[in-house]
């Protein structure tokens, strides 16, 4: 099927804190879009043909659909529970409620849930950790296959530490993965995350396993936490009393590369920063998670100029917002804090083609260029009365998009494409 989107495009070719020229913007311009792909994009006036059906999204940004790199599904109902850092966290509400997630019933329920409010949010991909039991995997990977979203998901290995209901061994925990990877990854859009959760629930046998799942799989993602927190951090030295430090841990259990997604990575050792940099290993900014938990401040400078990649994610439910709009204006003020400053291009870039870069697919997503999945998110920056105000003296296209940053959320996402199909309304 083709079909013409009209509205106002923009997309990223490269990172405009790195390069003056970074953008292509077309004030009236259209995608076409033909059997899920973005086949053209253009001005509207040299795209426009006759018998092509059109949507016209006037006066409206069209971006690549919104990219979350780092957020758990079965902590739906753990967002926005009151009062602890990130151990007791865990222990008094994250846990009892991935708990839950054994039973297919509730794992499908609030598969599809989620999913649906990725949408509204805008977030057309995301790399999703699952409860340990590999049901909870099935139920996110089916409720994304019948919406045709590319989904990185994994369910999370952890054989220590946490309550029984949460725990596999190191062989389930490796067979369950494996056949999950059987099942599902590369399946369609989907792809499989191999997930130690972190090296606390995880015994030094269950790494080892890990590292052989990835040796074995090598086009899959690894996804995990490292340093988000100071009682963490010294948890986990305790546990792993021999590792020079904390990402020596998933380095000596061969983890470490470009397929690696280290969520939090807040409080870095120099030796940590250098090989993260020298293996291509990944660092995942979660602001909200950040702020909410308490847990510290994401050195983006710092790490850019060590060369590491970074992405920026929500960490539902740790985070406080679906929104990978309101997670780039919590990532401005946490930037704030640190003196650094994040520019709103290089805030819609980061979300966009910056994450899809992080997760090693900016060939599929994240960009509008032709050949790509036509995975599409539609702005409204004049979705509520305070926007509509503060946009009568918007000048300029970075402006505007400022105003989407700080005081956008779901109420500014007029649509949501996943492969060329509107997926709100
Ligand atoms: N570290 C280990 N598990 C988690 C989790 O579920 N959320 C966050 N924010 N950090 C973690
Ligand atoms: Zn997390």
């Amino acid at each position: 099927m083709r079909q013409l989107i009209r509205g106002r495009t923009l997309s990223f070719h490269a990172d405009p804190a790195e390069t003056g020229k970074a953008f292509t913007y077309h004030h009236d311009g259209a995608i076409i879009t033909r059997d899920g792909r973005i086949e053209a994009i253009g001005d509207y006036a040299t795209l426009r043909a006759p018998d092509l059906p059109e949507i016209d999204h006037r006066p409206h940004l069209i971006l690549p659909g919104f990219i979350d790199p780092h957020l758990h599904f079965p902590q739906v109902q753990v967002i926005a529970s009151w009062g602890a850092q990130l151990l007791d966290w865990l222990n008094t509400y994250t846990f009892p409620a991935e708990a839950r997630f054994a039973d297919p019933a509730h794992a499908a329920t609030m598969a599809d849930a989620f999913l649906r409010l990725l949408l509204s949010h805008g977030t057309t991909t995301a790399a999703a950790f699952c409860s340990s039991h590999p049901q909870s995997a099935d139920a996110l990977f089916t409720a994304a296959r019948a919406r045709n979203m590319a989904m990185i998901a994994g369910k999370v290995m952890m054989d220590r530490n946490a309550p029984d209901a949460v725990l596999d061994t190191p062989q389930q925990g490796y067979d369950d993965s494996k056949r999950l990877i059987e099942t599902w990854h590369g399946h369609g859009r989907q792809r499989y995350a191999i997930t130690p959760r972190f090296a606390i629930t995880s015994t030094p046998e269950q790494l080892a396993m890990t590292g052989q799942l990835a040796r074995e799989h090598p086009d899959c993602h690894i996804q995990t936490h490292l340093s988000e927190n100071h009682a963490e951090i010294e948890l986990t030295l305790s546990l792993y009393p021999k590792a020079r430090d904390y990402l020596d841990i998933y380095e000596t259990h061969g983890l470490l590369g470009p397929k690696l997604l280290l969520g939090h990575s807040i409080h870095l050792k120099p030796r940590e920063i250098a090989r993260m940099a020298e293996t291509g290993s990944r660092a995942i900014f979660c602001p909200t998670s950040n702020l909410f938990l308490g847990s510290g401040l994401f050195d983006e400078a710092g790490l850019r100029a060590a060369g590491i990649t970074t992405g920026i994610a929500t960490d539902i439910g740790g985070g406080t917002s679906y929104s990978m709009l309101q997670t780039l204006n919590e990532g401005y003020k946490i930037l704030q804090l640190r003196g650094q400053k994040l520019h709103p291009l290089a805030a819609f870039h980061w979300a966009t083609r910056g994450n899809a870069l992080a997760l090693g697919m900016a060939d599929r997503i994240g960009t509008l260029d032709p050949g790509t999945d036509a995975d599409l998110v539609v702005l409204n920056s004049r979705a509520t009365p305070a926007m509509a105000l503060r946009m009568e003296t918007v000048e300029t296209l970075a402006e505007e998009l400022f105003v989407l940053q700080i005081l956008g959320d779901d109420r500014a996402i007029a649509q949501t494409y996943v492969a060329g199909k509107p997926m709100l309304g």
